[in-house]
């Protein structure tokens, strides 16, 4: 069984969509074994408590600068011993010390189609706000690795979703969660389960 930790910062949806998915044998082989948000009072906390998974808040308001968050953060992760962290719209940047511990078993679900809109400052309703200004007729979500950069890891699976006359970024935030985000990052963590994807690390382009 693949020991499979969410971490959420907000309403969780895609945590919901990947705790439906494993109830219903959609995704195989998979245990969730835990959820991590790091604000309180979201709802991503109800949803895990009605499905019986074991929630808790890591905040870094509770701590007195980042390096203590970020190694409580660290040491929260390994209590729960995860095979796959999953980033279901988790808003705090992954701390180097944790990338080093887990790369290649922590993935993320991006709300366009990577190379566009993404990087620093392309999240929540930003990425979808930018794809609009710039005129794309068509944008999608992304699930991929997380690397030490912003966005930049290995892509595992891309689902397009056109745009539409008269979208808001509401709008089209909404159609891309149901008609890509729920669907991919499921099938993401069972195409991880079932051993058929394998981190690459990305050659370093830079020399
Ligand atoms: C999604 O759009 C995700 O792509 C982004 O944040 C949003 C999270 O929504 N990173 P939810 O909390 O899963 O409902």
């Amino acid at each position: 069984m693949l020991r499979v930790l969410v971490l959420v910062s907000g309403g969780g949806t895609n945590l919901q969509a990947i705790i439906d998915k494993v109830a219903d044998g959609t995704v195989t082989n998979t245990e969730i074994v835990g959820v991590i948000s790091n604000n309180y009072g979201v709802y991503s906390l109800e949803r895990a408590a009605n499905a019986g998974i074991p929630a808790e808040v890591v905040s870094p308001k509770d701590y007195p600068d980042r390096s203590s968050f970020n190694r409580a953060l660290l040491a929260k992760l390994e209590d729960y011993k995860p095979d796959l962290i999953v980033l279901a719209g988790f808003l705090v940047v992954i701390p180097e010390i944790v990338i080093q511990k887990y790369e290649g078993r922590i993935i993320n679900i991006h709300p366009s189609l990577i190379p566009s809109f993404c990087g620093t400052g392309y999240y929540g309703l930003h990425v979808h706000k930018a794809a609009l200004e710039r005129g794309v007729k068509v944008s999608g979500a992304t699930v991929h690795f997380v690397d030490a950069g912003t966005d930049t890891g290995p892509i595992i699976l891309q689902k397009a979703v056109y745009v539409e006359d008269g979208d808001t970024p509401e709008i089209l935030q909404r159609r891309i969660m149901e008609q890509a985000e729920w669907e991919i990052l499921p099938q993401a963590i069972n195409l991880i389960a079932r051993g058929e994807v394998k981190y690459v690390k990305k050659p370093d382009m830079r020399s």
